[in-house]
């Protein structure tokens, strides 16, 4: 199989075909998730609570960020590489251009970065150096201490119209994918027949381009209560293998998130 290119992710949501996309923190699941045919592999900064044992991810720094992002990108073969900006590390264009730049070193084919119109200089400043950015909207676990926990976003009408804005503002700013994090099913329906660029959902409902989910979370090996939008895929499954084959075949064929992994507005 040829790589997976950002015109191919493009593609695939103006054609509706679901793009399929995990994350991974090491070489051996690199490589499992690409034999599964996984399009998209995301070395998440989830990796400060899945990894380290951290109950948020602002501890996580770039150079753990690029070591992770470097061992899962020797194991990669065709899917295309998404690496998060951690906590602090943009702040300001030059600072996010060289955290972003690190991390494309140790084999990111994008990065990603939270929020929505307050980063518009960055992602623009960042789009015209040639790097490509996935903004992410919705619960942002990077303000988990401004906003005083992990909450459904964009319930109310206006906060749904706001955060609709956003999105295409990031769009405008050169961002070419959104992942939309715990918002109603309805607004990421919305979210995403407005942008031309593929929105990848965690708990934000069947109708985004792609799904995401946190590789652990859906292994069902994940300490505590999932989170609502989880589904383990273990479930009825003999390996690992099987699990993540079953989720690419749920994703594409629309069965995975059922109604009961949404959110109402
Ligand atoms: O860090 C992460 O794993 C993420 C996904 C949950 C989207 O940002
Ligand atoms: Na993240």
């Amino acid at each position: 199989d040829k790589p997976i290119s950002i015109t191919k992710l493009l593609a695939m949501h103006t054609e509706r075909e679901k793009i399929t996309m995990l994350t991974a923190y090491d070489s051996t699941m690199s490589a499992l998730l690409n034999r599964c045919g996984v399009e998209v592999i995301l070395v998440g900064d989830s990796l400060g609570n899945v990894i380290q044992g951290h109950s948020s991810t602002t501890p996580v720094t770039v150079e753990q960020m690029v070591y992770h992002t470097e061992c899962v990108a020797r194991a990669n073969t065709h899917a295309f590489l998404i690496s998060d900006l951690p906590f602090a590390s943009y702040g300001d264009p030059i600072q996010a251009l060289d955290s972003a730049a690190e991390l494309m070193r140790a084999g990111a084919d994008m990065v990603k970065l939270e929020g929505g119109d307050w980063q518009v200089d960055i992602i623009q400043y960042l789009v015209a150096r040639s790097v490509p950015v996935c903004a992410h909207l919705g619960l942002l676990p990077q303000s988990v201490h401004l906003l005083g926990g992990y909450k459904v976003q964009g319930k109310s009408k206006d906060a749904a119209s706001h955060m609709l804005e956003q999105a295409l503002t990031c769009q405008a700013a050169g961002a070419q994918m959104l992942v939309l994090e715990a918002i109603p099913s309805s607004l990421g329906e919305r979210i995403t027949e407005e942008l031309h660029i593929p929105t990848i959902g965690i708990g934000a409902g069947p109708d985004c381009s792609g799904q995401v989910l946190v590789l652990q979370d859906m292994l069902g090996i994940s300490p505590g209560k999932p989170p609502k939008f989880v589904k383990n895929f273990m479930d009825g499954h003999q390996s690992i293998e099987a699990a993540v084959k079953a989720y690419v075949r749920e994703v594409k064929s629309g069965k995975f998130p059922g109604l009961e992994h949404g959110f109402a507005g």
